[in-house]
C-alpha cells in the first residue's frame, strides 16, 4: 500500500451540458469521499477531460481500471502517466474542476511536461514538471 497517482486524457462521445458535467462531478466527489481519492479534473470547449487522481494505490487503480475507463461517456482514454508519489497535491479537493480551453490542454501538455509513452515494460510516469504546470493553472483559473 502506498500513495498513488494517475493522470489520464480523453474524450466525450457527446458534449456534456452544463447540468450533466455537475451531475458527474457530484457523483464523483461523494465516491471519492468515500475511498480517500482527491484529484482535479479539467474539461475543455472541444470535449476533452483531463484528469489527475491521487490515493492509496489500489483505490485509483480501481477506480481509473474498473470504473472511469469503461464509462461509455468518454472515449480515446490514455494514461499519460501514473505510479507511486510521495505526497498529494490536491489534497484538499474530492475532485477539484476548471474548465480550460484546448489552448490551455495543449500548453499543459507540451513537450517537457510528459514522459514519452511505453508500448512495453514500466509505465511512463508522472514529471514534476507536469505537476506543477497544473498547479499553477488551478491558481491563475477561478472554479466554477
Ligand atoms: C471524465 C470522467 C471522470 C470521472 N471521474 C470520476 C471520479 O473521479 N470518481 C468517480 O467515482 N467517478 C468518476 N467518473 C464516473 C465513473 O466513470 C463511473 O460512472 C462511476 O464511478 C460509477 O461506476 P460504475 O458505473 O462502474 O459503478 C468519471 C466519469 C467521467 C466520464
Amino acid at each position: 500500500m502506498g500513495l498513488y497517482h494517475l493522470i489520464y486524457q480523453s474524450r466525450a462521445v457527446v458534449s456534456f451540458s452544463d447540468a450533466e458535467l455537475a451531475a458527474l462531478l457530484q457523483q464523483a466527489r461523494t465516491h471519492n469521499r468515500k475511498i480517500h481519492v482527491t484529484g482535479l479534473l479539467l474539461h475543455s470547449s472541444d470535449d476533452r477531460f483531463l484528469q489527475i487522481l491521487e490515493g492509496e494505490d489500489a483505490d485509483v487503480r480501481q477506480l481509473y481500471y474498473q470504473h472511469i475507463l469503461s464509462d461509455p461517456r468518454h472515449c480515446q482514454c490514455q494514461v499519460l502517466g501514473e505510479g507511486g508519489c510521495a505526497e498529494r497535491s490536491f489534497a484538499d479537493w474530492s475532485m477539484g474542476f476548471r474548465l480550460a480551453s484546448a489552448a490551455d490542454l495543449h500548453e499543459l501538455l507540451q513537450s517537457g511536461a510528459l514522459n514519452p509513452p511505453t508500448r512495453h515494460g514500466p509505465k511512463p510516469t508522472i514529471r514534476p514538471e507536469l505537476m506543477e504546470r497544473l498547479l499553477d493553472f488551478v491558481e491563475t483559473k477561478t472554479a466554477c
